[in-house]
């Protein structure tokens, strides 16, 4: 097809042109859907897999402020941090449009060696996964096993948080904290703080908890946004900063604080990325055992930021519920393995981003090249910290500082005990001369 020759752009000018000629509008999205791969049917190569990383769904508050006229449980029916009926039905649609997109990766029926769902240990996450599978695996013919129940039970797998250095990453690693340390020491960083510092107080003294942080200032707009979504009045002060410029700038550059170098980024997504692009590469190899074709994570708004800066495609901007990133494998005639990456956190069918300095349909190879530098080698001792870096306390120095009291105690004594002994002599001597004389 000559489609196949011209660019993406191309591509989507002449479509926006046949579109308009035939006045399609709305109708161009029902079209769409019918197509069963939508836009990636116009990347060259034939899809083989893909990984999906997506948030959790429409949640309760985490915490309300010391003020807040609505502290009160009774408010949240589901409880703090849950995952509501409305964020069920979210993910259940993404499922379903999941469904569309990798039906040609994963059979009507669920198989175990198609798929591998992992959620960080967190309810809101587990549920939405488990919502999402009853969109992507609605069970038909022999599956049905309760009439009443258009579901099927899908495995979700996870790990404690204190292990999960991948998809949660909240894996203790100690170099990352010096790093970040570092980064909020900086002159810059302090700047920054300095030019927010009248929104802080603000914040500070009408929510009755310290507001010191990007990150405290991002969960307080966080109250606010989901409040306001749920019809709740606000209180006065807040119609000041909440919705303002600087209150949503304050909280969207939180999401990239973590990583914002690529030594951060190394450490708190490198993982992640690693475990994906080695994943394809075992795919191409022919060494991936069970071999499926898809692998989701069902993770957070901070994932889906962290990633989306790791691959330096982050734009400022809280990532919405089921925001969701797809890392497609596709293989054209030569067996090229080339990666295309989507990021869906609108209701539209998500373009194939711009990978940089690579494009839309990039060589999985040329991948690992530009990201090279967020890739660990060994995660686990690039966490460790070098005594160098460290503080005394934190170098755990006790044990070397009382040997080097010891030794210093220990040559006083000598010192000491060699005086008195050459006191004693010269002494001795002294009255055997008085003796004498
Ligand atoms: C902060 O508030 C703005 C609306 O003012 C909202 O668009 C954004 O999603 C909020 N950010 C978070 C993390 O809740
Ligand atoms: C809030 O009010 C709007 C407009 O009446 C409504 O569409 C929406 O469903 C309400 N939200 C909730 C969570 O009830
Ligand atoms: C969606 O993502 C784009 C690209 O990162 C961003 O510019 C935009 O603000 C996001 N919109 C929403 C609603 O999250």
């Amino acid at each position: 097809m000559v489609y196949y020759q011209t660019s993406y752009s191309v591509k989507a000018i002449v479509f926006l042109c046949i579109c308009s000629l035939l006045g399609c509008g709305n109708a161009s999205l029902e079209s769409r859907s019918e197509d069963v791969e939508g836009v990636p049917a116009t990347l060259p190569g034939e899809l083989k897999f893909a990984h999906v990383i997506f948030r959790h769904g429409d949640r309760m508050p985490l915490d309300p402020y010391p003020t807040d006229p609505w502290k009160n449980r009774k408010y949240w029916p589901t409880g703090w941090g849950q995952l509501t009926n409305r964020g069920k039905q979210q993910h259940y649609e993404l499922g379903k449009w999941l469904r569309k997109r990798y039906n040609s990766l994963l059979s009507t029926r669920f198989d175990v060696d198609q798929i591998y769902i992992q959620s960080t240990d967190v309810d809101r996450t587990l549920m939405s996964a488990q919502s999402n599978l009853a969109g992507l695996y609605e069970p038909v013919g022999e599956d049905v096993w309760n009439d009443q129940i258009k579901w099927q039970p899908i495995p979700v797998h996870t790990m404690p948080e204190q292990y999960d250095a991948i998809i949660g990453a909240k894996a203790d690693c100690p170099a990352f904290d010096y790093y970040l340390s570092i980064l909020q020491e900086s002159a810059e960083f302090k700047a920054k703080l300095e030019r927010f510092k009248d929104l802080f107080f603000y914040l500070s003294q009408n929510s009755g908890r310290p507001v010191k942080t990007f990150m405290e200032a991002q969960y307080l707009n966080n109250t606010l946004f989901i409040e306001q979504l749920y019809n709740k009045t606000l209180p006065v002060w807040t119609q000041k900063v909440y919705g303002g410029a600087d209150l949503t700038y304050v909280s969207n550059f939180a999401f990239s604080i973590n990583t914002y170098t690529r030594q951060l980024a190394r450490l708190k997504t490198g993982p992640l990325l690693k475990d994906i692009l080695t994943r394809f590469n075992k795919k191409i190899e022919k060494q991936l055992h069970p071999d499926r074709t898809v692998f989701v994570y069902s993770a957070h708004d901070t994932t889906i930021a962290n990633l989306l800066n790791t691959l330096n495609l982050f734009q400022l901007h809280s990532p919405p519920y089921t925001a969701c990133i797809m890392f497609e494998l596709r293989v054209d005639d030569q067996n090229k393995p080339l990666v295309s990456l989507f990021y869906k956190n609108t209701t539209a069918e998500p373009l194939p981003m711009d990978i940089p300095g690579c494009g839309v349909s990039c060589p999985l190879e040329k991948l690992f090249q530009l990201y090279e530098d967020v890739l660990p080698v060994d995660w686990d001792t690039e966490c460790q910290r070098s005594t160098l870096t460290m503080t005394y306390e934190e170098a755990n120095l006790g044990a070397a500082t009382a040997m080097l009291i010891g030794i210093i105690a220990a040559l006083l004594c000598i010192s000491y005990g060699l005086m008195v002994y050459y006191r004693r002599r010269n002494y001795t001597m002294h009255t055997s001369y008085g003796q004498m004389a």
